[in-house]
C-alpha cells in the first residue's frame, strides 16, 4: 500500500509532461494556416493544417464546451474574416462558417449568454466590433464603434490613430475591456444583461505614450486587479478594480513597472507582446520581443551552438496590494514570442516564436511560478519571418 502510494507519487512527479495526448492549435502568418498539434510526452506532432482562416491567421478563441474554435484573419491586404471551426477529438477541424469582417481583427473574447457573443479588437481600423456567434454556422456582425484621435499621441509613428489591440472579458462577465495602443486608453463596455448588446462607458486612462497592447485580470480573494502590458513603453500597469452595484467599475492605477519588474530595463527596439495571469491567479507572465537576451540549447543535440531566445518574464502577484515581484526571466523558446498561453493546470506554457517558425511547450512549476525546460517543439510556419504568432491549448 505504502509502496503503491510512493510509486504513484513518484510517477506523478516524473510525469511532469502529460502522458495522454494534449491538443493545441497555432496560427501563423507566413504559411497562412491554422496548425493542429498533438502533444504526447516529449513529442509535438503536426496533425493537420487548415487554410480557411484566410491570408493572415492571427488569433484563436476557443469555446471548449461547444467544441468550437474561432479564428481571426488579420487580412493585411484588407480581406479580413472570422472563421468558426468545429474541433474534433483527434485535433482535426471542420469549417462551419467564414464571415468577412472589417480589416485587422487581432484579438477576441467570447461573452454574453452561453458565449453567444464574440468581441473583437481591430487594430488598423480603430474599431471595436461584436459578433453574434450563437449560431456557429451563421456568424453575424452585431454592433461596432470606430474611434478617431484629435491629434497624435506621444509616440506619433505608432499613435497617429486609435489602435485597439485586445478584447478582454472581466471576471464578472459584465464588462469588456479593449486596450487601445494608439490612444493610450483602455476602452470599457458594459454588457447588457441577457443579451450581447453593450453600451460604452468612460474609458480608463493609460499612461501617456505607454501604448497598452494586451490586458489580463487577476482575482485574489476579495481583490480584483487588472494589468496591461504596454508595447511602446515596455511596462506593465496595474489597476485595482472596485465594483459597485450602482455605477461603473472603478479602475485605479496602482503602479507602472518595467516589463521585467521594478527597476528592470529593456534594450532599444524591445516590443512587449503578450500578458497572461496563471490559472491560480498568483502570477503574471509577459512575453517580450526583439531582446534576444537569452539562449536555449540547440534542438540538434550534436550541435553545441546555442540558439537565441527572447524572454517570458514571470512576476508574482502580491495578493493584497496587487504589486508584482520579479520571479524569473526565462527563455520563450526562440525569437519574437508574440503569443503564448498556459494550459488549464498552469503546468505548461505553449509559446509561438514568430521569427523561428517554431512552437514550443515549456514546463512550468505551479508553486514557484518558474518555467523549466522545453518539453517539446514543432516547426510551424514556412519561410522567412512572420511565422507562428499565437498558440492555444484545447482546454
Ligand atoms: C458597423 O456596423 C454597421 C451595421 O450595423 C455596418 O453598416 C458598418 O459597415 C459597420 N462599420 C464597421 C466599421 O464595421
Ligand atoms: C549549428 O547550429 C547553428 C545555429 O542554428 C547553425 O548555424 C549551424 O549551421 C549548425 N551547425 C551544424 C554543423 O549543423
Amino acid at each position: 500500500m505504502l509502496r503503491d502510494t510512493l510509486s504513484a507519487g513518484l510517477l506523478s512527479l516524473l510525469l511532469a509532461t502529460p502522458s495522454s495526448a494534449v491538443l493545441l492549435w497555432a496560427t501563423s502568418y507566413n504559411d497562412h494556416t491554422v496548425t493542429s498539434l498533438n502533444l504526447k510526452g516529449r513529442e509535438l506532432k503536426t496533425v493537420a493544417k487548415y487554410t480557411d482562416c484566410g491570408s493572415e491567421p492571427a488569433w484563436l478563441t476557443l469555446n471548449k464546451g461547444e467544441s468550437v474554435l474561432y479564428c481571426l484573419n488579420e487580412g493585411w491586404g484588407g480581406e479580413s474574416s472570422i472563421t468558426s471551426y468545429k474541433t474534433l477529438a483527434d485535433g482535426t477541424l471542420e469549417t462551419l462558417d467564414i464571415l468577412p469582417v472589417l480589416k485587422s481583427p487581432v484579438s477576441s473574447t467570447l461573452y454574453g449568454p452561453d458565449k453567444s457573443g464574440l468581441a473583437v479588437a481591430h487594430y488598423d481600423t480603430s474599431t471595436f466590433s461584436t459578433f453574434s456567434v450563437g449560431d456557429v454556422t451563421e456568424l453575424a456582425l452585431a454592433q461596432n464603434e470606430t474611434y478617431t484621435l484629435a491629434e497624435p499621441g506621444p509616440v506619433p509613428d505608432r499613435q497617429s490613430a486609435p489602435h485597439l489591440h485586445d478584447a478582454v472579458l472581466d471576471p464578472t462577465g459584465k464588462f469588456i475591456l479593449a486596450p487601445d495602443l494608439g490612444a493610450d486608453l483602455v476602452r470599457l463596455y458594459a454588457v447588457e444583461p441577457d443579451s450581447i448588446e453593450w453600451t460604452e462607458l468612460e474609458p480608463i486612462k493609460a499612461v501617456p505614450g505607454s501604448g497598452p497592447r494586451h490586458g489580463a485580470f487577476a482575482v485574489a480573494g476579495k481583490n480584483t486587479f487588472f494589468y496591461t502590458l504596454n508595447e511602446l513603453s515596455n511596462t506593465i500597469t496595474g489597476y485595482r478594480v472596485t465594483y459597485s452595484a450602482e455605477s461603473a467599475p472603478e479602475f485605479v492605477q496602482i503602479f507602472e513597472v518595467s516589463s521585467h519588474g521594478a527597476g528592470g530595463s529593456v534594450p532599444e527596439g524591445t516590443s512587449a507582446a503578450e500578458i497572461e495571469v496563471s490559472p491560480d491567479q498568483r502570477f503574471v507572465l509577459v512575453s517580450s520581443r526583439f531582446e534576444n537576451s537569452l539562449t536555449i540549447p540547440n534542438f540538434d543535440k550534436a550541435n553545441s551552438t546555442r540558439l537565441p531566445s527572447d524572454p517570458i518574464v514571470s512576476l508574482k502577484i502580491d495578493q493584497r496590494s496587487g504589486e508584482l515581484g520579479l520571479v524569473q526571466e526565462a527563455p520563450a523558446g526562440g525569437r519574437n514570442p508574440r503569443g503564448f498561453s498556459l494550459n488549464k493546470a498552469g503546468t505548461l506554457v505553449a509559446s509561438a516564436l514568430q521569427d523561428d517558425n517554431r512552437v514550443v511547450v515549456i514546463e512550468r512549476n505551479v508553486w514557484t511560478g518558474k518555467l523549466g525546460r522545453i518539453v517539446a517543439w514543432a516547426t510551424v510556419g514556412e519561410g522567412e519571418g512572420n511565422g507562428p504568432n499565437y498558440v492555444l491549448f484545447n482546454e
